[in-house]
């Protein structure tokens, strides 16, 4: 079975080196030998042993009817899209890590893969090592699905984990996260939250088989987290967490990155540092867990050797994915009941008292001059009116 890979970045070399160390297993788990026929990429390696197979012109691949599985390990939309879509047309089954290519196309190339009897298999692209798309489609089938849940991005659970554990203030963590090469140079995508969320749209996709559009989930990051809101976390035994959350709740879709207040007993508390982990709630099973790295170049490039392992298993065979061109409806987060974590002005505090049904006082040694409360659950609608009489110094969904 001969294969291309499309990019030698760091998942892409870390695919290189996985099928070149590993090839005895990988020929007995996929029943023949798994051999990398081409990398592409526009730059040269002078001295590395990818030099033999490098071309720096996809439609040599493109054209090449020996090569039957295509990995992109690219990111980003373009040119991987056309570059996927070419390979997928031509009968060849593609793995990708890319997240970006797969919540916007996915079931567009889910489908063309089903007309050529090939497959479009991302295993990487959510939770990296992580198996959680394969658990998805083909474990978990005979439930509803009624929550998803999961610590996805590394690089703000790593900031959160700092922050508390050595008492620092986000522009501090960043700096450092950012010197040992755990946060990009523009931290956006993931401090913001949008890299959450295309992975959040991507599992909700395939847990109720239609498009949920990125752009449709409401996406709050951790850019707003102080050393006082986790002073309160940390005197209730609580952690912050960012969360991208799908719920299933009377026939609505609900779907959000947000931070999460949560207590020691919730099974996500535990997860830290650039580690990743997703529960998910079905009817019948209750919850499940997986957890590992969400991140890095051998276990993102792990996942998608699976995804060749599998493809080349089923070769002629479309594995069926149901996750349609119909969009999902995301219903309007103002219906969703929550609790809130809220810190207001001292001198707010009788005008709170009157506002919210006050479910705890929290207190945080050290922090004076305001007046802190966990909400009992409301509606994130009648939250946001009655907040909007109030100065909020902050407020964090809580858990507890
Ligand atoms: N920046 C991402 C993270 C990489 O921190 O999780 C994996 O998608």
């Amino acid at each position: 079975m001969k294969i291309a890979i499309l990019g030698y970045g760091t998942v892409g070399s870390g695919v290189f080196e996985i099928v070149n160390s590993n090839a005895e297993g990988l020929a007995r788990r996929a029943g023949q030998e798994i051999e990398v026929k081409y990398v592409l990429d526009l730059r040269d390696f002078p001295g590395d042993p990818v030099e033999k197979v490098l071309v720096h012109d996809y439609s040599v691949i493109a054209n090449d009817p020996e090569v039957d599985i295509v990995v992109e390990v690219m990111g980003g939309v373009e040119p991987a899209y056309t570059f996927v879509k070419e390979a997928l047309l031509k009968g060849k089954s593609v793995c990708t890590s890319n997240k970006e290519l797969v919540a916007k196309h996915g079931a567009e190339l889910l489908e063309i893969a089903k007309q050529k009897k090939v497959n479009f298999l991302f295993e990487a692209s959510v939770g990296g090592g992580i198996p959680i798309i394969r658990p998805l489609n083909q474990s978990l089938t005979a439930d509803e699905i009624e929550e998803i849940t999961g610590i996805l991005n590394g690089t703000t659970n790593y900031i959160l984990t700092k922050m508390r554990d050595e008492g620092l203030d986000f522009d501090t963590v960043l700096k450092d996260a950012q010197a040992k090469g755990f946060a990009e140079r523009n931290p956006s995508a993931d401090v913001d939250g949008f890299d959450a969320g295309r992975k959040i749209a991507i599992l909700t996709s395939l847990a109720y088989g239609s498009q949920v559009d990125y752009e449709d989930v409401y996406t709050e990051g951790i850019t707003k987290i102080t050393e006082n809101d986790i002073a309160y976390a940390t005197a209730a035994d609580a952690a912050i967490k960012l969360f991208g959350t799908s719920k299933s709740v009377d026939g609505k879709i609900y779907a959000m990155v947000a931070p999460k207040l949560i207590g020691k007993e919730h099974p996500l508390y535990a997860v830290n540092d650039v580690f990743n982990a997703i529960l998910v709630r079905g009817n019948f099973l209750g919850d499940v867990m997986f957890y590992g790295k969400g991140a890095g170049k051998l276990p993102t490039a792990s996942a998608v050797v699976s995804d060749v392992v599998d493809a080349a298993k089923h070769q002629g065979v479309n594995i069926m994915t149901i996750w349609s061109n119909k969009k999902q409806q995301i219903a309007d987060k103002a219906t969703l009941a929550t609790k809130f974590f809220v810190r207001v002005p001292e001198a707010e505090k009788a005008a709170a008292e009157k506002l919210f049904k006050i479910e705890k006082v929290m207190t945080a040694e050290g922090v004076t001059g305001e007046f802190a409360f966990l909400t009992a659950e409301m509606a994130e609608g009648d939250f946001e009116k009655a907040a909007e009489q109030l100065n909020v110094l902050n407020r964090i969904r809580a858990e507890l």
